[in-house]
């Protein structure tokens, strides 16, 4: 089923979706080139492999694309629920999501937005009560992005997979916001997200 949302922008032919197995290697391709393109894969770690294996996360969740005609312009893994091999910081009644990317070319036209409030729209749907999301500590545009929508930094949930590698955390509480309209106003109770210095 695929969900056009209909807000602001310049990307009213965009239409996110469920990916298929058809839509795995542009998946991997445009995913690997935007890490590649924002200094994630510097360090030699083998998350370029990890991030190309559309196959492997197919089962953590569901794997959203935006399409555009036959173009596959972004992607982002979205998990209802904690449990899998995929999930990193959600606890009980959190969703998370993973893998947000979109192909250097089509980015700065609301397509990481899009992308990412069919996230919360989905979570809002399973029932979830916050989304959760860790975040490279260096990347300031998504930082202003998630903050923009509303997430919040959870400092105490920071952590560091490997070293070297830091993740800050970012939370989006449900409860505070019950409409997709709603969700621009980032709620009261946390501090509000901030490249760290
Ligand atoms: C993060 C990422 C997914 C954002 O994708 P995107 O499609 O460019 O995101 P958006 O277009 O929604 O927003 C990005 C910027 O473009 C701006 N923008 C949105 N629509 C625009 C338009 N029509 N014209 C010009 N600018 C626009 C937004 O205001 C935003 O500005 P900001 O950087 O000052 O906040 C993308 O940069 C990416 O793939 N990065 C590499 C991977 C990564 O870091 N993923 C996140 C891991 S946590």
């Amino acid at each position: 089923m695929s969900t056009t949302i209909p807000d602001s922008g310049t990307s009213d032919s965009i239409v996110i979706r469920t990916a298929t197995p058809a839509d795995y290697a542009a998946i991997a391709e445009l995913t690997v080139d935007a890490y590649e393109a924002d200094g994630h894969l510097a360090d030699e770690n083998g998350y370029r492999e990890t991030l190309a294996d559309v196959a492997g996360r197919a089962s953590a969740g569901e794997i959203l694309v935006a399409a555009e005609g036959p173009d596959v312009l972004g992607a982002v893994l979205f998990m209802a629920q904690p449990g899998s091999a995929y999930s990193e910081i959600a606890r009980s009644g959190e969703a998370e999501f993973r893998m947000l990317a979109v192909a250097p070319k089509a980015q700065r036209r609301g397509i990481g937005e899009r992308l990412v409030r069919a996230c919360l729209d989905r979570a809002r749907a399973a029932g979830a009560q916050a989304v959760v999301i860790s975040a490279r500590d260096f990347i300031q545009g998504p930082l202003r992005l998630y903050a923009r929508l509303g997430f919040v930094r959870i400092p105490e949930r920071d952590w560091s997979p490997i070293p070297g590698v830091q993740l800050v955390a970012l939370k989006y509480d449900l409860t505070a916001s019950p409409s997709n309209e709603d969700n621009s106003a980032p709620p009261a109770a946390h501090a509000p997200v901030s490249p760290p210095s």
